[in-house]
């Protein structure tokens, strides 16, 4: 479906959202925070679907930071849980859909159930060949973990002889984070008002645009997108040239 407010042309490669404002949906409608992860689901599907649509090659959705292990047992157990039947739930949709399901984090923290762990494999491997558009779950993500683990694998490298520390570069780092076929992200969206990039994509939000609708993101639309990418259109992207 195109969209008329758009240039199709100029569609952002890759798009990171930070999922935020959750907890106030429910709150303000004095139900239980885990109410409004549940409720997000929905929102995270359409736009999803939306984002495909419009041509947006790459989509990472920030599902569960390793902040957010400092968060109440139940509501870690419930996002736990949740992040597991969500895949059994819809990956076979996805996968219809041609899209490509990558993870990003720290999915060897024994933390994380083993179910969990199973079923993120089981999703890579099964859309693995999928050419349609590549959706990344960033899960017990943070962006200063990768980036000390891309270090430590480089300084690894170097001390197995494999590797001449002359040659590590921006392209070579990129190369060692969790998803290395991973572009630029060129506009962070982060719903709620909250203006923070919360350690999410660090390295590959270098010259992204950002955007902050205020809407919480249970209600989060298609409108809402195509709002954020028509301000992303508006903005003159210079990448430190004049
Ligand atoms: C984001 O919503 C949900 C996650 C990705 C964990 P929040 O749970 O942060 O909601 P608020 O900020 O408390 O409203
Ligand atoms: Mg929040």
């Amino acid at each position: 479906m195109s969209e008329p407010n758009l240039d199709s042309s100029r569609i952002p490669t890759h798009i990171g959202l930070i999922l935020d404002g959750n907890g106030r949906w429910a709150e303000q409608r004095a139900l239980p925070r885990t109410a409004g992860h549940a409720a997000g689901e929905a929102s995270l599907f359409a736009t999803i679907e939306s984002a495909r649509e419009l041509g947006v090659d790459w989509l990472s959705a920030f599902t569960f930071s390793t902040e957010n292990w400092s968060r109440s047992k139940d509501e870690v157990e419930f996002l736990m849980f949740f992040n597991e039947d969500l895949l059994l739930r819809r990956r076979d949709e996805l996968d219809a859909q041609g899209i490509r399901i990558f993870f990003a984090g720290d999915l060897d923290d024994p933390r994380i159930p083993e179910r969990n762990r199973a079923r993120m494999a089981e999703t890579s491997a099964m859309t693995a060949t999928n050419d349609g558009m590549c959706l990344v779950f960033a899960f017990n993500y943070g962006g200063r973990v990768e980036i000390a683990e891309a270090a430590r694998r480089l300084a690894l490298l170097v001390q197995q002889g494999e590797l001449n520390p002359e040659r590590i570069d921006p392209s070579t780092f990129a190369g060692q984070l969790y998803v290395p076929e991973m572009p630029d992200v060129d506009l962070v969206i982060r719903t709620s008002g909250e203006m923070r990039l919360s350690n999410f994509l660090l390295w590959q939000a270098a010259y992204a645009e950002f955007v902050f609708p205020e809407v919480l993101w249970p209600d989060f639309s298609r409108e809402d997108l195509v709002a954020a990418i028509a301000e992303y259109q508006r903005r003159k992207r210079r990448f430190g040239t004049a």
